[in-house]
């Protein structure tokens, strides 16, 4: 198992996992811009390939977490909380105090996985995600790392 950060020539992997396991997928050009921008990025190996992902920006005290996803085929296993984990200390290391992230309403399972890490429920954020319907989002946050 390997974890390090995404470079543009992973993207065609990632894009592969994404567009299988999201229901409202990120485009390529989504990651490509993230990465261009310089935000933190991981991405976790086993056997050569990518079976999940994080992106996420840091700007001075605020950690922003902005994808986190674990391919179909390799849900349930752990992953996920290995590269929330990861994310969270670098986030850390590198001078977050707090960790913003938004999350679907519907998306239970997720809101249950981060809040086992610490989150709180912040507000909600109505109709942020766009589509039909559009969906609102909940903010959570993790505060103290
Ligand atoms: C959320 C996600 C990243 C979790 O990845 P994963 O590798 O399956 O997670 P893990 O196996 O490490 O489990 C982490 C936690 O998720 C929750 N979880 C995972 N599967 C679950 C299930 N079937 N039912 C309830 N909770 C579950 C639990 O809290 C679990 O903690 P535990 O290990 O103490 O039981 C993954 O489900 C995913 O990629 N979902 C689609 C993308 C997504 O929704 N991302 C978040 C949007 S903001």
């Amino acid at each position: 198992m390997q974890m390090k950060p995404a470079s543009i020539y992973d993207i065609e992997e990632i894009y592969n996992i994404e567009k299988n396991t999201n229901k409202h997928p990120w485009s390529k050009e989504n990651f490509e811009s993230s990465i261009n921008a310089g935000n933190g990025s991981l991405i976790l190996k086993i056997e050569g390939n990518i079976v999940g992902y994080a992106f996420f920006s840091i700007a001075g005290s605020d950690s922003h977490l902005l994808n986190i996803t674990v391919s179909k085929d390799h849900q349930k296993k752990g992953f996920g909380n290995k590269i929330l984990e990861k994310f969270i200390y670098q986030s850390k290391v590198l001078g977050a105090t707090v960790i913003f992230l938004e999350v679907r309403v519907s998306n239970e399972l997720a809101i249950s996985f981060y809040e086992k890490y610490g989150f709180k429920r912040d507000a909600i954020r109505y109709n942020y995600y766009n589509g039909n319907p559009k969906e609102d989002a909940l903010l959570m946050s993790k505060q103290g790392l």
